[in-house]
């Protein structure tokens, strides 16, 4: 058994299909809807997203990343023994994206198993997979964010249509005798599950209630700021690490004023934070796993530095994960 996890590779996939402020605001038009670039950028610091074409699904997207992130790490698909796919967006109700996964990668025998935990659904597949590589329950796991929420937006609501995006970021996690994973931090309040949800079912072969995104984007945002403070400040002090230590903060990228807000609050300056959200949007649980492999592939993040992972999201869901690269 080891006493560590750790990460040995990183890898990620955005569908070609890129869609830039421009592009929304001609698509909405034909609704008779009226938004601007402006607009988008001044709230949210979106300039384009991904949207994946039809009859392409999440585990395709994440299949892309598994196989980058497995060649970085010098593994093959046969190697690993734990998959677990965060996702809101699976590409059935069942069998889970994961196991839907691990078919196409050819990596039979090993767990699979989806975690839901929308927009913290990678640091909570993080924390799962960290736990079980210690119990010596697996040894080499892959931990993949990937959505299609292209599928569950409404194009008629543009408080939220211009928000989100395709995408997939993952990770080889490996039990390791050096400290990798440091300290995890993960919490709900079912209290607020109506501000942000798709509140739809099947039912009888049919949709019941509405399969499309509803967000009450100021109540979201408010809580937000909030709870990723407490997050990072909980995996600082579980780790014993102090805010001066993180080399990088990758956050969840749903809004470029929310993670300014964070990063002022833990008294970080922006050149240690992880930015993606102008050019994919909110990709909800592939954001964290995209941006820490866009910091490792460009040369920013690199081996041995400390770096602060959280989310937030519908739940309402927060979590952070405190770690050695
Ligand atoms: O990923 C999970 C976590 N999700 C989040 O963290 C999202 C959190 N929330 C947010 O990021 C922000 O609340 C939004 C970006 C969603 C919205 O920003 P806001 O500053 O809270 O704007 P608002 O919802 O208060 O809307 C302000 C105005 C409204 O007009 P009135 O009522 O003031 O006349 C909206 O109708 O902006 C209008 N508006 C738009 N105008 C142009 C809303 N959407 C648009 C749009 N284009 N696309």
């Amino acid at each position: 058994m080891s006493s560590y996890s750790r990460i040995t590779g990183t890898g990620s996939y955005l569908p070609p299909k890129r869609l830039s402020n421009a592009d929304m605001v001609a698509r909405l038009a034909q609704d008779g809807i009226e938004t601007s670039d402006d607009w988008i950028v001044e709230r949210s610091g979106i300039r384009a997203r991904h949207f994946a074409d039809e009859g392409v699904f999440c585990s395709d997207l994440a299949l892309h990343a598994c196989q980058a992130a497995l060649q970085a790490a010098g593994r093959s698909a046969s190697e690993v023994d734990l998959i677990i796919v965060a996702t809101s967006t699976p590409d059935m109700v069942f069998p889970s994206t994961a196991c839907i996964l691990q078919g196409k990668l050819g990596a039979v025998g090993g767990a699979a198993f989806d975690v839901q935990a929308v927009c913290s659904g990678f640091v909570y597949a993080l924390t799962v997979a960290d736990s079980l590589i210690k119990t010596g329950s697996a040894r080499c796991a892959l931990v993949v964010g990937a959505e299609i929420f292209s599928r569950i937006l409404d194009f008629k609501d543009r408080g939220t249509c211009v928000l989100f995006g395709d995408g997939a970021g993952a990770v080889v996690l490996e039990a390791s005798d050096t400290p990798g994973i440091l300290s995890t931090d993960l919490h709900a309040d079912g209290r607020h599950v109506d501000i942000l949800c798709v509140p739809g079912h099947v039912q009888g072969g049919a949709v019941s209630g509405v399969p499309l995104l509803k967000m009450a984007g100021q109540a979201v945002f408010k809580l937000a700021v909030g709870v990723l403070e407490d997050a990072a400040r909980a995996v600082l002090s579980k780790a014993g690490k102090t805010e001066a230590e993180i080399d990088w903060l990758v956050p969840h990228q749903a809004n470029i004023r929310i993670i300014q807000s964070t990063a002022k609050k833990l008294k970080l300056p922006m050149d240690k934070v992880m930015l993606t959200v102008d050019q994919h949007g909110n990709t909800s649980a592939a954001s964290i796993a995209l941006a820490l492999d866009v910091g490792v592939r460009g040369g920013l993040i690199q081996r041995g530095q400390t770096v602060l992972l959280e989310g937030v999201g519908g739940g309402f869901t927060w979590g952070a994960v405190l770690l050695t690269l």
